[in-house]
This record gives structure tokens, sequence and C-alpha cells, in this order.
């Protein structure tokens, strides 16, 4: 105890020492969300970059993440643990794909997840973040050809909400959320009949829990699909003493921190992304001592990529 007690000391104390802010995301080892000054989800993690007057950021979280704080703020020094920390669904779509995509389409509006790298933005027209893909989407004009990518199930999901048929999807996952089965939430819903469900629409089987809905297995008042900043939302207030949650397990720190009446179960409790838990407290405070690894973007594509990261910040949702 007094050991954790001294490296989070030693981490306030290199924080305030370098004017750095940590931020982290909701999939974080506990320790880590509990170090950082704030923890949030993809959307709320890229306003919070954007509107702090520290010099420094700390992204403690996946490497897009950074970059996308590096972006947004080109006069702030951004940092993260382990640079090497990717994101599987960042990697199934490259600026050369989506060029050669943008060329089938040439008329189409590019939506893109801001689970993606710089060049991948800069090729966007507009990103999106899970709590706001409904909306951005529906910023644009109905009779407008869309191409959305990365994530086929966030897109299969965008498709369904909007009831709109001009979205062509790129056929990416992120391997995490893909292997969240069908199987093992039926099984789960089964054996507890009476919990509401948070299921993040990255993943694989949120086309089977809409099916188990409409079957009237699980009562569409209790199915949520929501971000992870939505989880939390609906946490926060629900009556229900049993949830359900389908997504990564770092999720359920900050699930059980803000209702500690609830029982949260993981659909699949094997659903740990590994880039997310390469943010270790070693490496943590080493970022903080030795001010690595930064995260820069070229200038030029810095440029292109902030304008569809500011579109999307300027819709909100
Ligand atoms: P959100 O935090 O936007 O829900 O995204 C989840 C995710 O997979 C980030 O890696
Ligand atoms: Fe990427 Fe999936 Fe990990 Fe999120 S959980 S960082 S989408 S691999």
């Amino acid at each position: 105890c007094s050991i954790s007690t001294t490296w989070a000391d030693d981490v306030r104390r290199l924080a305030r020492e370098r004017d750095a802010i940590i931020l982290a995301h909701n999939y974080q080892a506990p320790e880590i969300q509990d170090v950082a000054d704030h923890v949030g989800d993809s959307l709320a993690l890229a306003r919070l970059a954007a509107n702090s007057s520290a010099s420094t950021i700390v992204l403690a979280g996946v490497h897009f993440m950074a970059e996308t704080a590096a972006l947004l703020c080109p006069d702030k020094t951004v940092l993260i643990p382990d640079a090497q920390a990717g994101c599987s669904l960042a990697d199934s779509l490259t600026a050369e794909q989506l060029r050669a995509w943008k060329a089938e389409y040439p008329d189409a509006a590019v939506v893109t997840y801001v689970n993606t790298t710089a060049e991948v933005k800069a090729e966007s027209d507009i990103c999106c973040t899970s709590s706001n893909a409904v909306d951005v989407v529906n910023s644009l004009p109905a009779d407008q050809e869309i191409l959305f990518g990365p994530d086929q199930f966030l897109g299969a999901h965008v498709r369904r909400v909007t009831g709109r048929h001009n979205i062509h999807v790129w056929m990416g996952e992120c391997h995490v959320h893909a292997d969240i089965s069908p199987t093992q939430l039926r099984d789960q819903v089964e054996a507890n009949p009476d919990a509401d469900l948070y299921i993040h629409p990255e993943c694989g089987c949120t086309t089977s829990a809409l099916w188990l809905t409409s079957n009237g297995d699980l009562p569409s008042e209790r199915t949520h699909v929501l971000s992870t900043g939505g989880m939390l939302d609906a946490a926060r207030t629900t009556r229900n003493r049993q949830v359900l949650v389908a997504t990564e397990t770092g999720m359920l720190h900050q699930l059980r921190q803000v209702n500690t009446d609830t029982t949260f179960t993981p659909i699949n409790p094997d659903a740990v992304c590994p880039f997310m838990k390469m943010t270790t407290p070693e490496k943590l405070l080493r970022c903080l001592e030795t001010g690595r690894d930064v995260v820069t973007v070229d200038p030029v594509l810095a440029t292109k990529a902030r304008t569809a990261v500011e579109r999307m910040i300027a819709i909100g949702g």
C-alpha cells in the first residue's frame, strides 16, 4: 500500500513539475485511472486535450488518442507512456486503402472513427466516435453518399439507427470487441434474465443483442448500445441492480465507482485490450521522469486531419 501511495505521489508531483495534465481512457488499468486528472471516452479525452491550459498532455491510452491530442494542440507537448500502444481497429484501414476506396466513390463524404491514424484522418471529411457517430452522419444531407470506416459493427449500427441506405461500410474491426461473441451474450442474458445490457457498438454481438431484443428475450428498455462515456451516464442513474457489460473490461472500474449498489458483470471477462494495458505504472512514471515518448504529427498532415476532428467536435453529441 505504501509503495503504491509513493508511486501515485511521485506521479502527481512529476506531473505538477512538468505542468502536465494526465488524461486516461476508460479502458486503462485501475491504478492508472485513479492517478489521472481525468478519465473518459475518446470524445471526452479529445475535448479535454483541446481545452486544457497545461503545456503538456500525458495521454494514458493508445497511440491514435495521443495523435488526436497532438493534432488539436499543436503548441503543447503530447506524451504517451508507450508509443507502441497501437490499435487493431486503427490498423484495419490504411491511408492507401482509403484513397483507393475514395477513388471508387468520388462523390462520397468520408466519415471515419477517431480510431484511425492521422494519415487516415487527413483523408477524411469528418471524424466521429462511438458516442456521436449517429449525430455526425445525421449532420450530412440525407442524399449524401457516405463512406464510413473502419469499424463494420459501428457502421452497421449507424446504418440501423439512421435508416440510411447510402452508407458504405469498411469491414474493419477491433479484435477485442469482435471477440465478445453472440454465444457468450446469449448465455449471460439467460443466466441474468432481469439484468440491463450495456453494449459497445464495436461489439461483434451487437446485432445478436438487437435480435434477442426483437425476439422479446431482452426487453428493448433494457438494451442500451452505448459508448464508454454513455455507459457511465446510464450507470449513474440506473435503478437496475444487475447490469451486463459488453466492452473492454477496464470499463468495469469506472462503472463500479459511479454506482456501488449495482453489480456490473462482463459478458466476456477476457475482453482485455493488450494495447491499452501497455500503460503500466512503471511506464507512466518513466514517461513523466524522462518526457518520453513524445507524439508529434507532420504539420501539413496535421492541418488536414485537424479539420476533420474539429468538425466532429463542433457537432458535439
Ligand atoms: P469510446 O471510448 O469512444 O467508447 O471508444 C472505445 C474504444 O475502443 C477506444 O479504443
Ligand atoms: Fe483499439 Fe479495440 Fe483496443 Fe480500443 S479496445 S484500443 S478499438 S484494439
